[in-house]
């Protein structure tokens, strides 16, 4: 087998990953997809995508995605009719080359909560359970109400000042983050006040066609506890509304107050992706 390196992808690479991923649920059930993208990777010169190929075809690929240099996350997809051949394997240490040389301690496998392949191949390499996440799709019901809370796009001319945004955000790790995430383009940023005070804030991206993927909503730890965690996501579910798209997101399955807010919210779990740690 061939792999190909490389850490950006063609608009046809792209298209056959995404053909392996959907093989895969299709044989395996529903699973998180590949994030196809290298745009929130701290350094986007560390090759992230790794196409194995057979005959000029692709038989599976692996992902790393590293938002911050202390773990790269590692998930991989093989055709259903190529798994049972080393194609995982052969990826992986190829990936591992490359997680070394740029000096990350961390790796971590995604496991789909689909059959025990995943998990076997994680701890195969001694990767040990790390954390789980749910994937949770909207079932409907009305959106919160808001009294108390308005929001405020963040960018252009209009936007919120900076320092306000790093305050909203404040509960959110990581500035080089928070900066990579305001500029990768498909990406929307809200600013959450009470008031005139910025005191949390949600993001969307919109990677899949006809969702709204809901991502770092938080409130700032002084004001938790209030109720104001469901308000903010009243305005999350009206800003959605205008975009449109079916509202997804992930949530860490030891986050009580996050599960019950979005659980209170009309979420339901439709699947869970395991995490398994592996330290260099
Ligand atoms: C998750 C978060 C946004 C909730 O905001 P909040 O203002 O504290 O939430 P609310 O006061 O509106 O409460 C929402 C629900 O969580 C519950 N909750 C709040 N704090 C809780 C706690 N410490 N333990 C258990 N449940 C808790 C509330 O009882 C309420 O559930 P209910 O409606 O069933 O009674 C906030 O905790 C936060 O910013 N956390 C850090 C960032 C984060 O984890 N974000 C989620 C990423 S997926």
């Amino acid at each position: 087998m061939d792999i190909l390196v490389s850490n950006s992808l063609t608009p046809e690479e792209k298209a056959r990953m995404e053909e392996v991923y959907r093989d895969c649920c299709r044989r395996a059930g529903p699973c998180a997809e590949p994030f196809l993208s290298g745009e929130l990777n701290f350094d986007k010169n560390i090759p992230c995508f790794f196409q194995g190929l057979e005959d000029g075809r692709l038989a599976g690929f692996l992902v790393l995605f590293m938002p911050g240099a202390q773990e790269a996350e590692a998930a991989a997809f093989v055709r259903p009719d190529c798994q049972g051949r080393g194609c995982f394997s052969a990826l992986y240490r190829r990936a591992l080359e490359e997680v070394r040389r740029a000096g990350i301690p961390r790796v971590l496998f995604v496991v789909g909560d689909r059959g025990p392949r995943g998990r076997a191949v994680a701890e195969h390499y001694g990767a040990r359970p790390d954390h789980g996440e749910n994937r949770m799709f909207r079932d409907g019901g009305p959106a919160p109400a808001h009294p108390d809370l308005t929001c405020q796009k963040v960018g252009g001319p209009d936007g919120p000042p900076m320092d306000e945004v790093r305050r909203g955000f404040s509960f959110q790790a990581g500035d080089d983050f928070l900066q990579a995430a305001l500029e990768s383009p498909g990406r929307a940023a809200f600013l959450v006040r009470l008031g005139a005070q910025p005191i949390g804030g949600f993001m969307f991206s919109a990677a899949t066609p006809g969702t709204l993927f809901l991502h770092s909503v938080g409130i700032a730890p002084a004001h938790r506890g209030r109720g104001l965690g469901r308000q903010l996501m009243g305005l999350a579910l009206e800003e959605a509304e205008k975009r449109g798209g079916e509202v997804v997101l992930d949530v860490d399955t030891a986050n009580t107050p996050a599960c019950r807010l979005y659980l209170g919210c009309g979420f339901a779990t439709r699947y869970r992706t395991d995490y398994y740690a592996l330290d260099l």
